[in-house]
């Protein structure tokens, strides 16, 4: 079995819930505050080690209280952490999050995160048959370099374009599979798209990627499941008919459930149904990386 080497960001979330989300200028009372580990990159790892696929983190984390808990959380959902820093000066990477009616809103302070570096990213053995996966809550530039050591590794490189920010074709060109939602492919597309948009309209959309066309793309499109384009050919999986408590980290779980298929070697389509049905579990729960499940539970929803 390949090796999943995840390139990210790791947060502590200061998580409110309320009735609804205020408006500008408005103050609403909050039901409840939690502390939940968190980041686009420590969210892909512990769901890719939960899943059973051995999981490396290159990441860095503040000298802080919060630093402190997330690399025990994260140690005990077994994923690898001798690549992660402890970096002096800098707090940990914090996100400020909103949930109301299952949805979020999320404000998020880099941090150490910021300083993620192409030295970092470095120190990984990457191997033929490993897939590389990385996010935008790390310097693009650190991404283009952890790339191109997987490339030149013969390992499968992912990205999740997240949170939505413009980037360089030549950094599209280092990426096999992109996972991104309607408002990173809207960007990156220069198409203006809601999620209430026929399928057709979305695939139009990803056709626009400046991506080579033998390249995977996947757009996860919330409650009605996941398009996807292989090989230029477009499919829909379909959504889970599930009650959401909250979304948040469900793209992450996405994510990290298909490179854990790909690093056991699954076809793209099985790999696509089981990260599909991993995510249905993971919006049913509180919480980013605690709500990712174990291989267990997504093999008993795919059973039902
Ligand atoms: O994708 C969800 C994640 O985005 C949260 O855990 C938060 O930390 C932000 O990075």
């Amino acid at each position: 079995m390949g090796r999943v080497f995840v390139a990210g960001s790791i947060n502590m979330d200061v998580v409110t819930t309320a009735d609804r989300h205020p408006k500008v200028g408005e103050t609403v009372a909050g039901k409840a505050v939690h502390y939940f580990p968190g980041g686009k990159g420590a969210n892909q790892a512990v769901a890719a080690a939960k899943l059973g696929a051995p999981s490396t983190l290159i990441g860095r984390l503040g000298m802080d209280a919060f630093g402190q808990q997330l690399r025990q959380f994260l140690a005990a959902q077994g994923v690898d952490l001798a690549l992660v820093k402890d970096t002096a000066d800098i707090h940990t990477g914090t996100a400020v999050i909103t949930i109301a009616d299952a949805d979020n809103t999320i404000v998020v302070v880099p941090g150490a995160n910021a300083l993620v570096s192409a030295e970092d990213v470095a120190a990984p053995l990457l191997a033929k048959g490993d897939v590389a996966v990385s996010q935008f809550e790390i310097p693009q530039p650190t991404i283009a370099a952890f790339f191109k050591r997987a490339r030149a590794a013969g390992a499968t490189t992912i990205l999740n374009p997240a949170p939505a920010m413009a980037c360089s074709p030549q950094l599209l060109e280092l990426v096999d599979i992109m996972i991104l939602n309607e408002t990173e492919l809207g960007l990156l597309a220069q198409a203006e798209l809601h999620d209430t948009d026929e399928p057709a309209r979305f695939i139009e959309a990803a056709r626009r990627l400046p991506t080579a066309s033998n390249k995977i793309i996947c757009v996860t499109l919330g409650k009605r499941g996941v398009l996807a384009l292989v090989g230029g050919e477009s499919s829909l999986i379909a959504g889970r008919a599930v009650k959401a408590v909250d979304t948040t980290g469900a793209g992450d779980c996405f994510v990290g459930a298909l490179a854990a298929q790909l690093a056991d070697g699954k076809p793209i389509r099985d790999a696509l149904d089981y990260a599909n049905a991993a995510a249905s579990i993971c919006v049913q729960r509180m919480g980013a990386a605690p709500s990712m499940p174990t291989a267990a539970e997504v093999a008993a929803v795919l059973r039902s």
